[in-house]
């Protein structure tokens, strides 16, 4: 995560830089930054928020025409003024911002250490931009050709803006794998990590690809070039002004764009807190009450909608891996039932937004009884986040589709993590089993983004059954909130009439329902319940249902059985909600889409739920 704001030209940077940084305060949180540019560069950065960055700058000199500015998400070293960026080199003539991860950066930091360099703080991006210097003054090279040669000898993640102060007209940026965009403006260009500090003042953007170096510099315009010094053609976007419009990427629906953004969403949820390489998990929000948490009576999970079928997938998990017992409540009707709380339970709330009036409610009762409370949210800085006495954010990104999809998986991929690293404290899982666990969630964005190639399959399908008024979604185990989660979809964005239901319990009522025009939902990727959901299946196939089923790939059994199959990647069964979740939604935008809803505004709805 991190974002990252550059300007430079005839006006004044700090304002346009700190708005800036506060519409990129979802992508990090722990501390700001900014340095700008006059007769002397001046660095000014803080722990906390961009208002916490303001107030400690007060009254001091912010004037300049050029500067950087930089919200973290901690990776390397402890949120703190220290590593929060901007970074200076050695000599203070170069200040760098960077979001990603400079994963060879303990090798480079040793040489530098040996050629007489020593460092401020435990981030990688100091080693980054030290080793920049060392290049630059080696060969008395210009800026832009340091950070060529330094990057030749980075491995790993990068959107990073530099400034020289001996070379004081031009902004150096350069990209791998995380987000940069330049923005041109009259006489003036901005850099930034997405689209939203620039549409004000430009329309018109260049997205710098991989390995891309960009110079922008008011006399010589912007210039780009690749790491092997190749001059590349940019290639200038016009922008529709509306900040909604740039945010679709070019996806119709904000919908589709989430569904199809789950492979990196997934992975930023994971990033510094999974290794698969050393085997760890650490949440750090979890640090200091991991403890009390691992011997907790109970956890009592308060949730609402789509967040509380995350929350019943916890349970799954919490229960399997960590044998803490859970259980998961509609937060309206915990908050009114004087549930039995004591202060060795633990209360998670799940939410989304960090907003919803009843969770929030639900929460603040819990606190009051004495228990625990932790939140999981994707809003940075939320209701819910500042009010619970721990938490770990999911770093989906803005959710703005009102189906909520990537913040779905990248809730269960918390309490995925949150369930082992748990195990591990409590020793409930061997230390080969964890290996393995660890080394099939580091799987995990592949096998979404797998999972997406379904695409063309799930619009097929749907378009046989978009006409139906009904539809039933069944699932075992692990798949069952899954079933529920499907049944949502359709119904909120589609207006179809769809039940979730566990596929045994359906022989105590629902299979009443079942004909030739009942399309029935079967999610059949858990292993351990395959042979019970064939039967299931048999059931519904002798009464004529219409039998659509998300299977594993080369799942030969199904195939026969089922009218429609839907493969998708096999995955441990803990993660199988993480993939076969995937058609479901795809499945329900599709159907959407066909019979004409708004998919993004359905009717009667709201994103974020504040009265009760
Ligand atoms: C469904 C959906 C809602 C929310 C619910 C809770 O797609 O988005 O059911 O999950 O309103 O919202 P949060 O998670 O913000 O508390």
């Amino acid at each position: 995560m991190c974002g990252i704001v550059g300007y430079i030209g005839s006006k004044e940077a700090y304002p346009i830089l700190i708005k800036g940084l506060k519409r990129l305060e979802y992508r990090g949180y722990d501390s700001a930054g900014v340095a700008i540019l006059n007769d002397s560069l001046n660095v000014y950065k803080k722990k906390g928020k961009v208002n916490d960055l303001i107030k400690s700058i007060g009254e001091s000199n912010t004037q300049g025409k050029t500067g950087i500015g930089h919200t973290r998400w901690a990776t390397h070293g402890i949120p703190d003024d220290n590593n929060a960026h901007p970074h200076m080199s050695g000599s203070e003539r170069l200040v760098i911002i960077h979001n990603g991860i400079i994963e060879n950066y303990s090798t480079i930091k040793i040489w530098l250490e040996s050629q007489g360099h020593t460092f401020k703080s435990e981030t990688d991006t100091e080693v980054l931009i030290h080793l920049i210097e060392e290049i630059q003054e080696e060969g008395g090279l210009l800026i832009e050709e340091a950070v060529r040669l330094a990057l030749t000898k980075v491995v790993g993640a990068y959107a990073i803006a530099v400034i020289d102060r001996l070379d004081p007209n031009k902004i150096v940026a350069a990209r791998k794998s995380s987000p940069l965009v330049v923005g041109i403006g009259e006489g003036e260009f901005f850099i930034a990590s997405d689209a939203t500090p620039i549409v004000e003042y430009t329309n018109q953007v260049v997205y710098l690809d991989d390995n891309e170096i960009a110079v922008v510099s008011i006399e010589e315009g912007l210039k780009v070039m690749n790491i092997k010094k190749e001059i590349q053609i940019p290639l200038i976007h016009e922008i529709d002004l509306k900040i909604e419009a740039i945010e679709k990427e070019g996806y119709d629906y904000f919908m589709h764009k989430e569904i199809y953004e789950q492979p990196t969403t997934i992975a930023d949820c994971m990033r510094g807190r999974l290794n698969v390489q050393e085997g760890w998990v650490r949440l750090g929000g979890l640090s200091q009450y991991k403890n009390r948490i691992s011997k907790a009576n109970r956890i009592i999970i308060v949730a609402c909608g789509t967040s509380w079928h995350s929350g019943l997938i916890a349970e799954y998990l919490i229960e399997d891996l960590a044998r803490i017992p859970v259980e998961v409540e509609y937060a309206s009707e915990f908050r009114y039932r004087n549930p039995i709380i004591s202060e060795n339970d633990v209360v998670i709330a799940i939410s989304q937004s960090g907003e919803t009036a009843d969770t929030l409610a639900a929460l603040e009762l819990a606190k009051r009884m004495g228990a625990l409370t932790f939140g999981i949210c994707n809003v940075v800085g939320s209701s819910i986040a500042r009010v619970t006495d721990a938490g770990s954010y999911i770093h989906a990104g803005p959710e703005i589709g009102v189906a909520s999809t990537k913040a779905f998986t990248g809730q269960v991929t918390l309490l995925s993590l949150l369930a082992l690293s748990l195990a591990n404290e409590k020793g409930t899982i061997s230390r080969s089993q964890y290996q393995e666990y660890i080394t099939e969630l580091g799987q995990i964005p592949a096998k979404v983004k797998a999972a997406l190639s379904c695409n063309e399959r799930v619009k097929e399908i749907s378009t046989k059954i978009q006409n139906t008024t009904n539809a039933l979604y069944l699932g075992r185990g692990y798949n069952f909130p899954v079933a529920l989660e499907g049944a949502l979809k359709l119904k909120e964005i589609s207006y179809i009439h769809a039940e979730g239901y566990p596929a045994a319990e359906m022989k105590h009522g629902p299979i009443a329902l079942i004909d030739e025009n009942m399309p029935v939902f079967v999610i059949a990727t858990n292993v351990s319940a395959h042979e019970k959901i064939v039967s299931n299946i048999q059931e519904v196939k002798a009464r004529k249902g219409v039998v659509i089923a998300v299977v594993n790939e080369g799942d030969k059994i199904l195939e026969k059985i089922a009218d429609y199959i839907i493969e998708i990647p096999s995955t441990l069964e803990p993660f199988t909600p993480l993939l076969s979740v995937i058609p479901m939604q795809l499945l329900s935008y599709h159907i959407a889409v066909m019979r004409g809803c708004n998919v993004d505004q359905p009717r009667n709805l709201a994103k974020s739920v504040t009265v009760e």
